[in-house]
């Protein structure tokens, strides 16, 4: 055996001990000139891969917190209020006031092409989820473009978030029409289809938009954030890319590091309340650390598996919609879970 043995490497050089002279590991077996891998060492080593890739991911999220987010805040702009400017007020809520709003400075934006939403203290973990939502799965809700705290003598300090505007319809204003779902038929499928108005129809619209919105979902869920106020309001149609998307993102829990989790708390509307909500375990402790809270994540998602009942709720809801040969109701039903 020669392999390590005696390499030198100069004067001052370290000598190598031979692999041979090592007692034999569990894990690799009995040394001998080629590494052999035994079966207790490989089910170790695809028990901790399958670990830290377990949802909500704890090696993706330790490469999205001290890479990703790390390589973001080096080269991200820096905008502040009077880059933009004031247009039409889209909604107001308990915890802000969303408008349409456009650049100031650059001559190539369209009017109205943005979207701001100056909220109070819960500002600051939307801000934090959507850049969150942004590097990990940015298609599944709306574009978001930047988030800064704005503090003014007068109405003190405000947090500033800024997302590109997707298009005038959320689904709560499509879902008001006689018409739906047919009102969406063409947005969704880009024709309208050849099939006489019925069940057969309906099913391809409804199962499109489902199809959507599951995805955007899973992807929340696969980088371990919970929505907690999926609802029609909160769900946007983009133009742009012809899907439906998800917005507001102020309640959500991010159970990868534990931002805006806090166990005997529950942020719902209880209009939308799913059962799902209250499902997270009182019993659990706050978050530690965000890189212990990331190591530990799986174990939580186990615990509470945040993201279980969309699912059984979602089949049990196909098949009522199928008894009251429904659409309508199957989606304001379905949307109530995430
Ligand atoms: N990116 C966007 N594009 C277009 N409209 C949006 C966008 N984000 C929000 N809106 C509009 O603003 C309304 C309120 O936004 P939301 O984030 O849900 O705020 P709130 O906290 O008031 O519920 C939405 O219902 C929608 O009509
Ligand atoms: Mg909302």
């Amino acid at each position: 055996m020669s392999t390590l043995a005696g390499v030198g490497l100069g004067s001052g050089s370290v000598k190598l001990h031979s692999l041979n002279s090592l007692p034999p590991s569990p894990i690799l077996g009995k040394r001998s000139n080629a590494l052999t891998l035994t079966i207790p060492g490989a089910v170790l080593a695809l028990g901790t891969l399958s670990y830290l890739w377990a949802t909500p991911g704890v090696a993706p999220g330790f490469w999205d917190m001290f890479i990703l987010a790390f390589v973001e805040r080096l080269f991200r702009p820096t905008y502040k209020k009077d880059d933009f400017v004031l247009g039409k007020k889209l909604g107001e809520g308990a915890f802000g006031v969303v408008y349409r709003v456009s650049w100031a400075k650059k001559p190539s934006s369209k009017e109205g092409d943005l979207v701001l939403k100056k909220a109070t203290e819960y500002g600051a973990v939307e801000i934090w989820m959507n850049e969150r939502v942004r590097r990990a799965c940015a298609n599944s809700c709306a574009d978001f473009v930047y988030g800064f705290l704005e503090s003014s003598s007068k109405k003190g300090a405000e947090y500033w978030l800024i997302w590109r505007f997707e298009g005038e319809s959320t689904l709560a204003d499509l879902m008001q029409s006689k018409e739906f779902p047919y009102n969406v038929e063409s947005m969704i499928l880009g024709e309208v289809q050849d099939l006489p108005k019925g069940l057969e129809r309906e099913n391809k619209i409804i199962q499109t938009m489902l199809r959507q919105l599951l995805l955007a979902l899973d992807g929340l869920h696969s980088t371990g954030i919970v929505h907690r106020d999926i609802k029609p309001q909160n769900i946007i149609f983009s133009k742009g890319s012809r899907t439906f998307k998800i917005i507001d993102l102020g309640a959500a829990a991010d159970l990868r590091v534990g931002v805006n989790y806090i166990p005997k708390e529950f942020l719902l509307d209880p209009r939308y309340a799913a059962p799902e909500q209250y499902i997270m375990s009182t019993q659990t402790p706050s978050a530690p650390s965000a890189p212990v809270a990331a190591a530990l994540s799986p174990v939580l998602w186990q615990l509470n598996l945040p993201d279980r009942l969309t699912y059984t709720a979602l089949v049990s809801y196909y098949y009522k919609w199928h008894s009251l040969q429904c659409a309508r109701t199957v989606v304001s039903y379905s949307l109530t879970a995430n």
